[in-house]
């Protein structure tokens, strides 16, 4: 441990993961100090978050919301200063006194914060799985010309990254596939048949993980795993016929590297965010998470199914988008993901049924022409017009 504590900025501070991590960091004020934290529309946390943690920075993405913050703190006495907008995120991501940026804001609203934190050469802890999986390529060469450490606080990606040798350089060489895990999510017995009628409330009911309602929902579609394959694919520079995904219930097998002699190496433990999000923290150290220890006296058993049956063939057919998007032209994975939020945003809004989301992504990865991007304003305009033909498909389908 350095001498002096590492300043963080917890970027969507206010969500599931956010929460997370201010629990992980209040457990070591001798090592953390929260430098910035950023909300969007739940104001009220945010408020209590600066008074819990006094950071030097707030940012409010939404005017009324800035205002609002802004005059409680003072009234509060508070010394964080309240900065607008989507700009002040890129501000807080690449202060020259952060030195390491949780990226937990969800969807592509979180990319030009993450390029930003890469760019100054940040450790950039990464949840806000759809920012790499927009960026891409570009996102990893920014990750790299800007001479940043990129750690992945998704449970499956944590543990592939622990499954791995140090080395890098050994990876292509060494890996012969790795294994995503995949709990199945709240329909994984459901009748493939009965999918249009499943609610919002339903869909966000995840058996074994509390998060987000657009990371739930992409947990019932599998669309989780789609993105999550992609991610794989640029944070471990591996081709994407050595990237698998297999279900496992329990959610204890976080995920696992199967090397070139069959040996496979797996990391384990309570399906709890603060384990990933301690690692990514002090890695290369450990430090203490809050999480309780795995109790194998306890297990019953652990459990796996294959995706490749017919049945979670017609419940989860967005898996495989993953590799048609990776076998396409580049920025065909930020398409999907465009469509992908546009989608699972109608389906919580009930505009579209359950089984639509699906729909929509393929449509949009049929028949919306790609250019490959070469820069961020790029990757924005590609986003933003995937978005529009996304939704003029929801609003064909809106009932
Ligand atoms: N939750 C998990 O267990 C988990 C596990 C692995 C990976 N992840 C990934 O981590 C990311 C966050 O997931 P989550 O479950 O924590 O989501 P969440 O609970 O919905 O939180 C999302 C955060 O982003 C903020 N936000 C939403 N829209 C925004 C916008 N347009 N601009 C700026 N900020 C915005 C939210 O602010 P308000 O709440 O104030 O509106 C909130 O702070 C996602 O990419 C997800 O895939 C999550």
């Amino acid at each position: 441990m350095t001498e002096s504590r590492q300043r963080v900025t917890v970027l969507g501070s206010t969500g599931s993961i956010g929460v997370n991590t201010l629990d992980v960091l209040a457990r070591h004020p001798d090592r953390f100090t929260v430098f910035a934290l950023s909300g969007h529309s739940r104001i009220d946390l945010l408020f209590t978050q600066c008074l819990a943690h006094q950071p030097e920075f707030v940012v409010a993405t939404e005017p009324h919301a800035a205002a609002q913050l802004q005059s409680r703190l003072a009234a509060a006495g508070s010394q964080t200063r309240v900065l607008l907008g989507h700009e002040a995120l890129d501000e807080v991501a690449a202060h020259p006194d952060v030195d390491m940026v949780m990226a937990a804001i969800v969807g592509a609203a979180g990319l030009s914060s993450c390029i930003a934190a890469a760019r100054a050469g940040k450790r950039l802890l990464l949840a806000n799985k759809e920012a790499l999986v927009v960026g891409g390529a570009f996102f990893m060469d920014v990750v790299r010309a800007g001479n940043a450490t990129l750690l992945p606080i998704d449970s499956e990606h944590s543990a592939i990254f622990q499954s791995l040798p140090t080395d890098r350089v050994l990876w292509p060489s060494v890996v012969d596939k790795i294994i995503l895990t995949a709990s199945g999510g709240p329909f994984r017995t459901r009748d493939p048949a009965t999918l249009s009628q499943v609610t919002p409330a339903q869909a966000c009911a995840h058996p074994n993980w509390s998060m987000g309602r657009k990371i739930s929902v992409d947990s019932a579609t599998m669309m989780n795993k789609a993105l999550e394959v992609i991610e794989a694919k640029f944070l471990f520079g591996l081709d994407p016929s050595r990237i698998d995904a297999i279900i496992h219930p329990q959610s204890v097998v976080h995920s696992m590297v199967q090397f070139v002699d069959h040996s496979v190496v797996a990391q384990l433990g309570v399906p709890d965010m603060r384990g990933p999000i301690a690692y990514g923290l002090s890695w290369p150290q450990r430090i203490a998470s809050g999480t309780t220890a795995l109790d194998f006296s306890a297990m019953t058993g652990l459990s796996f199914e294959t995706f490749d049956s017919p049945a979670h063939r017609a419940r989860f057919p967005g898996l495989r988008l993953a590799w048609d998007a990776l076998r396409s032209a580049p920025g065909t994975t930020a398409v999907l993901n465009a469509a992908n939020e546009i989608a699972v945003a109608a389906f919580l809004d009930t505009r579209i049924r359950f089984d639509q989301i699906h729909a929509v992504n393929q449509a949009t990865l049929e028949g919306f022409a790609v250019g490959a991007p070469g820069s961020l304003p790029d990757i924005l305009a590609l986003d933003e017009e995937a978005r529009a033909y996304a939704q003029q498909l929801v609003r064909g389908f809106a009932r």
